[in-house]
């Protein structure tokens, strides 16, 4: 288990993982943003193995639903007993939200994410097979969280793209520190702009001349229009939502002209 760091400034998230799988998961430990998280204690990560909690030879996590039908049941006593030890071993987890990845949760976004890495600790549970037993949903689970609407083979990715959404969102991880602000859904609430970079020509096709003009404002304003285009394009919905400013309303108008001027050519 990762020592905690204590300081107020930076608290740590201690994040547990309920898994069949542990390497899997601690992969996310290795690189990117959470290993650099980790590295700088602002994120400390463990995994229990439900089946280091069975007390039968052959370790047994599973076993056929009753009622009948396909695929087997995950049983809720190693389950039960591998978050004990996760909120028993990790201090920041006594008060620790217990959530179940699933299809049936809550659906992740940008506001989750954002309430998630709030939270002293987390108990991932990721399940396999066709679910885990009902009883310990009902008694032990706080949440559920669902990644989208598709079905993955069990929670083990949909918990590292908890940790890794969330390990963004804590301070002092992204190298530069205004990034996680910049991000898609965060503060504008718009997807984001084009980024370009060299070479200036790339197979006959030119980086967008004000961006290599040198004005900040004319650059602001560009990138601004471009969010809200793509915002208005690909996410009407998101758009919607939006108090718009004075100067974002006359962006969209501006863009409504040029859409006319275009289809009038
Ligand atoms: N487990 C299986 N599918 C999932 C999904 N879509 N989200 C979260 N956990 C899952």
């Amino acid at each position: 288990m990762t020592e905690q760091n204590n300081s107020t400034e930076h608290p740590t998230i201690g994040i547990s993982v309920v898994t069949l799988f542990p390497a899997l998961v601690m992969s996310v430990a290795g690189s990117g943003v959470t290993g650099r998280a980790v590295e700088r204690q602002r994120l400390s990560l463990a995994t229990y193995n439900p089946r280091d909690y069975t007390t039968d030879t052959h370790r047994t996590v599973d076993d056929r639903p009753y009622g009948g039908g396909p695929g087997m049941v995950m049983m809720a006593e190693p389950l039960e007993e591998a978050i004990d030890s996760a909120l028993e071993e990790n201090s920041a987890q006594k008060d620790a939200l217990v959530v179940y990845l699933s299809p049936q949760g809550q659906r992740l976004d940008h506001n989750l994410v954002c309430e998630l890495a709030q939270l002293p600790g987390l108990v991932l549970v990721a399940g396999r097979y066709e679910g885990v037993d009902e009883r310990l949903l009902e008694s032990r689970i706080d949440r559920e969280i669902s990644i989208g609407d598709y079905v993955l083979s069990g929670g083990e990715l949909a918990a590292m793209v908890v940790i890794d959404a969330v390990a963004r969102q804590l301070p002092g991880v992204l190298g530069h520190s205004d990034s996680a602000k910049q991000d898609t859904f965060a503060g504008t609430g718009l997807l984001e702009h084009p980024q370009y970079t060299r070479p200036e020509q790339y197979r006959g096709m030119q980086v967008p001349e004000v961006l290599t003009g040198g004005n900040h404002e004319d650059i602001r304003l560009w990138r601004k229009k471009k969010s809200l285009e793509r915002t208005r394009q690909r996410r009407p919905e998101l758009l919607a939502q939006l108090e718009l400013s004075s100067e974002d309303r006359r962006l969209l108008q501006e863009i409504e002209v040029e859409k006319t001027d275009r289809s009038d050519n």
